[in-house]
């Protein structure tokens, strides 16, 4: 056997290798670290229409109703929020949706649009991580793929709270020393992922918006995947 496969078996048996979504990108990052401004910015480029944009909690039922207990309208045990953003990632992937509903990604990503998610499965283990321990958050995420590039965008709470602090309302997650095991959570696991076959990319959230947008599309073109 050639010496990468060897070595990539070696892996698949320890676990290690997981399925990649071909065509997906994910961008990931605490509250405020300025993920959406940048799919926006995406959608705003000449590669534009290469892109399907997405985001989790989705526009689903499911997402919809997450978002209410995100705003604070009720309270869940953080085991059943654990499960329902699962719920909610599941119909993102293989859900064929209503109207206004802006999932299957699998179906997509197949078409040979890329689909770019702000927030995937990287924001359960992070965030639910906090919330009801790293055992059942990285447990759910077992049967999802993972995709094929990574963002990450690391910045400090601080930071990213000062930027959402003009946006009025605060949701139950953006509050500093929350945020901050977040992070450490998102360190954490995302080195884990290391050696899976999926691209990350770290970006430096605190740079200009122009600049993090620089980055991005680099990295997407290196990848190769604008010349599919
Ligand atoms: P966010 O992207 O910040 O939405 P908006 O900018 O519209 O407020 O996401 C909402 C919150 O949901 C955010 O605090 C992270 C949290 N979240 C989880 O805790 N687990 C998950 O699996 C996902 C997808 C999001």
């Amino acid at each position: 056997m050639h010496a990468a496969a060897e070595q990539d078996e070696k892996r698949r048996m320890q676990g290690k290798m997981a399925m990649i979504l071909r065509n997906f990108i994910v961008f990931e990052g605490i509250d405020g670290a300025g993920t959406s401004t940048q799919i926006e910015m995406l959608m705003n480029s000449p590669h534009a229409r290469k892109f399907f944009p997405t985001a989790e909690p989705t526009n689903g039922e499911t997402g919809r109703f997450l978002r209410r207990m995100l705003g604070g309208e009720f309270r869940l045990d953080p085991r059943t929020a654990a499960y329902l953003f699962a719920a909610d990632r599941c119909e993102h992937l293989w859900g064929t949706g209503g109207d206004d509903f802006n999932g299957g990604i699998e179906r997509i990503c197949a078409g040979g649009k890329i689909v770019v998610s702000d927030r995937y499965l990287f924001s359960s283990i992070a965030y639910q991580s906090v919330t009801c321990g790293g055992e059942l958050a990285k447990m759910l995420q077992a049967p999802f793929p993972l995709p094929e590039l990574l963002f990450f965008f690391k910045i400090a709470p601080e930071v990213s709270l000062s930027r959402i602090g003009g946006r009025g309302k605060r949701e139950i997650y953006e509050e500093v020393e929350f945020l901050r095991k977040t992070e450490e959570r998102y360190e954490r696991a995302i080195s884990e992922f290391e050696g899976t076959g999926m691209k990350i990319v770290t970006i430096d959230a605190a740079k200009t918006k122009e600049e993090v947008a620089a980055e991005i599309i680099g990295a997407i073109s290196d990848a190769g995947m604008l010349e599919r």
